[in-house]
């Protein structure tokens, strides 16, 4: 556990925070809270919260949240701004590590082990479960050298051409560089770009891929290549996408969980049940955008 850096989450990006964004209040919604949306709803799940809550400084941004990742699915995470997609998800890989003001309380299991132990090497973490942000962020590199970067800054460079064709082309982007991988990842579209980013996730072969509103920043052609690119990875991954696009919750998820204003996890559930028949109002008044 001593490789000096996460292929995915090198220290210049960027991570997201929505802390600017103005809270949606789902106000005059009261409803009992009894039952428990959790767990029990996935066998087996690659990663799994077990009352896990943050803060930001003392401002809490989640409600003890317990929920199963299921395994080589795609999860969607939804609901209104401020609620805690983003600080949920950047539980998942110890993103709010570098958070100065967030504490995380609870556990975060992954291959039976909390990520949260003192012994884990958040940056050997973030290899296994990789993450693509909103705003693509390639590195000012060469196509190439953004999808070589984790490979090479571990030594691990056997086969590298390859390894590097691979993971472009399932990022789907492999047809349209192929013949220039030594231009810069940063001459690519706003679309190219965030499969660069995916292809840079993808490499280092990582079990969860972490995306939080990837499509929100891309024109409708690139969004729908994103979307059937989730559905690919998904084959091979496990996917958790926050999204504030309902739609494309619905289209692109077999699972989904519902957080509400106050960083509650109100529902979660597979994804047409979520649409079609939910169990909380609250939920249902989100859906069919009552509020948020
Ligand atoms: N770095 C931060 N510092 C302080 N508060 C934050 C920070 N990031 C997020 N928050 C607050 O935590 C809450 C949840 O934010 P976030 O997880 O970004 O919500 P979402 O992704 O659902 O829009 C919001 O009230 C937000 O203002
Ligand atoms: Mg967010």
């Amino acid at each position: 556990m001593s490789d000096p850096i996460g292929s995915t989450t090198a220290p210049e990006i960027e991570t997201e925070t929505d802390h600017d964004q103005d809270a949606v209040s789902d106000a005059g919604t009261t409803e009992p809270e009894t039952s428990d949306p959790t767990i029990a709803s996935v066998s087996d799940p690659v990663v799994e919260a077990r009352d896990l809550t943050v803060h930001y400084d003392d401002v809490q941004a989640l409600q003890p949240v317990s929920m199963g990742i299921p395994d080589g699915e795609v999860t969607a995470i939804i609901g209104p701004s401020g609620c805690g997609k983003s600080t949920f998800l950047r539980c998942i890989n110890r993103m709010n590590d570098l958070v100065d003001a967030a504490n995380v309380d609870g556990e975060m299991l992954f291959e039976d082990k909390n990520i949260y132990d003192e012994d884990v090497d958040p940056v050997a973490l973030r290899r296994k479960i990789g993450m693509v942000f909103q705003k693509p962020n390639p590195f000012p590199k060469s196509i190439y050298d953004n999808v070589a970067y984790g490979l090479k800054v571990r030594g691990d460079t056997d086969n590298l051409d390859e390894r590097v064709e691979e993971a472009l082309k399932r990022a789907a982007l492999w047809e349209e560089v192929s013949d220039q991988l030594d231009k810069s990842g940063l001459d690519l579209s706003g679309g190219q770009q965030q499969r660069l980013c995916i292809a840079r996730a993808i490499a280092t072969d990582p079990e969860v891929i972490l995306m939080d509103e990837p499509a929100s920043a891309l024109d409708p052609v690139a969004t729908s290549q994103i979307e059937d690119l989730i559905a690919e990875l998904a084959e091979d991954y496990s996917v958790v996408v926050v999204t504030h696009n309902m739609q494309q919750a619905a289209r692109i998820s077999d699972k989904t969980a519902v957080f509400l204003t106050g960083g509650k996890l109100v529902e979660f559930d597979n994804t047409q049940k979520i649409f079609e028949n939910p169990d909380h109002q609250r939920v249902e008044d989100y859906i069919t955008g009552k509020f948020g």
